[in-house]
């Protein structure tokens, strides 16, 4: 049988395929993140944590659209400490460890980052776009703060961080966080969160759908695909070359995934595809890759790789 091979690495961590899950659904608990470890995603990816425990915001917070869905889930989380002590048993589980930390502050993500730098965790990704926390601007759109946090965050250890990005719609955009990341050792960034700040109105009821911000939450899944695709292909071009790319945004079959490998990811991650079909999309997505791939005659993912061919 031929066969190909999607193992891949991040910042030096290998990892064992092309896909793993998103920081987002189903990756709170302990039971959870057990789930995440016996599928085949390649890594176990944490929900973002915060200083302390979070409720996170009222229900209803998420739903299902036709084309993906609209949550503002408002971070609920155990607090990094769970987090952290969780860390022995989740590397214990045998797969590279991801958490990710999403502070209120610089201060704050500081001390989260400089806690998780001592502990066993392989890489540690800084979420630097929620959109759901009321009065909490993104900080990814803010290029002055995201300069000083990432000079006060990348000077901790040397464990490898990246960056959860929000989606950018302007070449000019593109181009500022570009320059700035590449000031810096990140090692990796990941693109696109959910677009914050969408509506979505049921006709019959006269209201949002989601209750919290006056039903404003992140629009993902399918409809932001083609946004996901875009920012990896530009923050490929503008980026250095050690920076390494996780796309995210829309990914439920083999050949989205194989799209985000041709603008040029180095892994890919999978956040309402997981929540709406549960732990089983990641062996079929990897079941689909791999089949579209050995179709084309690709044996490993550099045959694809950032190989966009111009129209
Ligand atoms: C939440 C949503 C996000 O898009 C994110 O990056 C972090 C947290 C949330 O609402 O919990």
């Amino acid at each position: 049988m031929t066969t190909v091979d999607l193992s891949t690495n991040i910042a030096g961590v290998a990892l064992k395929s092309y896909l793993m899950n998103a920081s987002g659904p189903k990756c709170t608990t302990w039971e959870e993140l057990e789930v995440v470890a016996q599928s085949a995603s390649s890594a176990i990816m944490t929900k973002s944590c915060t200083m302390e425990y979070r409720e996170g915001n009222p229900e209803p917070r998420y739903s299902d659209l036709p084309l993906g869905s609209i949550q503002s889930m408002g971070l609920p989380n155990l607090g990094y400490k769970a987090y952290l002590e969780m860390v022995p048993r989740l590397k214990a589980l045998g797969k590279p460890v991801i958490v990710s930390i999403s502070g209120f502050s610089i201060k704050e993500n500081i001390e989260m980052v400089s806690a998780f730098q001592k502990s066993d965790v392989d890489l540690i990704e800084v979420n630097f776009s929620c959109p759901n926390i009321p009065g909490k601007a993104q900080v990814a759109y803010d290029f002055e703060q995201v300069e000083s946090a990432l000079a006060a965050l990348t000077v901790l250890g040397d464990k490898p961080i990246g960056i959860k990005l929000a989606p950018y719609f302007d070449m000019s955009h593109f181009i500022a966080m570009a320059t700035i990341l590449n000031k810096f050792p990140v090692k990796f960034i990941t693109c696109v969160n959910s677009i914050g700040n969408t509506l979505i109105i049921d006709p019959e009821t006269e209201s949002p759908i989601i209750k919290p911000k006056g039903g404003f939450g992140g629009l993902c899944g399918d409809y932001i695909k083609p946004v996901g695709l875009a920012n990896v292909r530009a923050f490929r071009e503008l980026l250095d070359d050690d920076v390494q790319i996780i796309g995210v945004g829309g990914i439920k079959n083999g050949v989205d995934a194989f799209e985000y490998l041709l603008a040029g990811a180095d892994a890919v991650q999978i956040a309402t595809c997981f929540e709406k079909e549960g732990e089983g999309c990641f062996k079929r997505i990897e079941d689909e890759l791999t089949a579209f791939m050995v179709k084309k005659g690709y044996t490993q993912l550099s045959d694809a790789k950032n190989k966009l061919k111009p129209l």
